[in-house]
């Protein structure tokens, strides 16, 4: 069975079942290994993408929901507010291991475009379900606010 899906502006025919987590389409079949696998039960963020804008667990999305929504990866994110918060995290050096990392970018890239001057509860609000192992929780708050200064 082939589900259309429309990823970074482009339609690709994934030939799979329609309750096929999205995040095994975007890595198996399209390719894009950005959007990384940690827990596979929608609890730790790493798989984190955009549905018409919005962050869902790829992990946790059918295909079958995805089709028919413009999905985002991180190497399609390219909007002014994405540009700004992956300039933060590099100045500001976010990453340690990494592996949280695009799930993250993806957070807050969502947070910033629908809240551009976010308080830090409301950072915590949206960055919650973001864990990262390496505890670049400080970092990530810092370049947030440093994102959002910079794009006010
Ligand atoms: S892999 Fe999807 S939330 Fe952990
Ligand atoms: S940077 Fe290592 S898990 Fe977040």
């Amino acid at each position: 069975m082939s589900v259309t899906l429309n990823v970074n502006g482009q339609n690709y025919a994934v030939d799979a079942e329609p309750d096929t987590p999205l995040l095994w389409a975007l890595r198996d079949h399209i390719e894009l290994t950005g959007t990384k696998f940690g827990c596979g039960i929608a609890m730790c963020g790493a798989c984190t993408v955009h549905l018409d804008g919005q962050p869902v667990r790829s992990c946790s999305t059918p295909i079958n929901y995805a089709s028919g929504k413009k999905i985002t990866t991180i190497e399609g994110v390219k909007s002014n507010t994405a540009k700004a918060v992956q300039q933060a995290w590099d100045e500001i050096q976010v990453a340690q291991c990494g592996y949280c990392q695009s799930g993250q970018i993806m957070s807050a890239t969502a947070l910033l475009e629908s809240n551009p001057n976010p308080s830090d509860a409301d950072i915590d609000a949206a960055m919650q379900g973001n864990v990262c192992r390496c505890a670049t929780y400080v970092r990530i708050r810092s370049a947030i606010k440093s994102a959002a200064k910079e794009l006010g």
